[in-house]
């Protein structure tokens, strides 16, 4: 009984602290609210579109040698997921243009997703698959934030 408290306790925590940190963020970025703002050159937007269909194809892959516990396959395809990044297609200079179009919610959303990437891969490294799922989980929550922020002019059911 007190077990099944603090689990409505902790989901109760959760979904009160949601609200706060997303709070924060708009105080912080005010285009996060007004997801027509992200206006991007053509060829950045082509690229980010690029990155999206690769990751798109790698988490599905992630996730069917996550379920199997296929250390080795599961462990490249998360460090494949942390490297696909748009500024690779790009030079230094045209970077520091890019990073100084994109809202700063954005970038942070990004950064943490690539990070969790990298995170995933060390846990598939010591077999621990249950924490690998965890942070799937994780990051298949960092595709809907950003899209939900950033994207909902294009994924409308989306719109918050
Ligand atoms: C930091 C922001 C961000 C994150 C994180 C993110 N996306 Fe996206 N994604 C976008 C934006 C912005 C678009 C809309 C691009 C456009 O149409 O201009 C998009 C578009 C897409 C598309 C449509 C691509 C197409 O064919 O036009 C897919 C599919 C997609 N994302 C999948 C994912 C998945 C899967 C994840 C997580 C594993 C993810 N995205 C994480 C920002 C993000």
């Amino acid at each position: 009984m007190d077990f099944t408290k603090a689990i409505v306790l902790a989901l109760l925590l959760m979904a009160f602290s949601i609200p706060v940190s997303a709070q924060t963020m708009d105080s912080k970025d005010s285009t996060r609210m007004n997801p027509q703002e992200l206006k991007l050159p053509e060829n950045v937007q082509t690229v980010l579109i690029h990155e999206m269909v690769t990751i798109t194809r790698l988490m599905g892959n992630l996730l069917e040698y996550i379920v199997q516990g296929d250390t080795q396959s599961a462990s490249r395809a998360a460090l494949e997921i942390r490297d696909t990044n748009l500024k690779q297609e790009f030079n230094s200079q045209e970077i520091k243009k890019i990073m100084k179009i994109l809202p700063k919610g954005f970038i942070k959303l990004d950064r943490n997703f690539h990070m969790t990437a990298n995170e995933l891969s060390k846990a598939v490294d010591s077999n621990d698959f249950k924490t690998a799922l965890t942070l799937y989980k994780d990051m298949t929550q960092s595709c809907m934030d950003c899209h939900t922020a950033y994207a909902a002019n294009r994924f409308e059911n989306l719109k918050e």
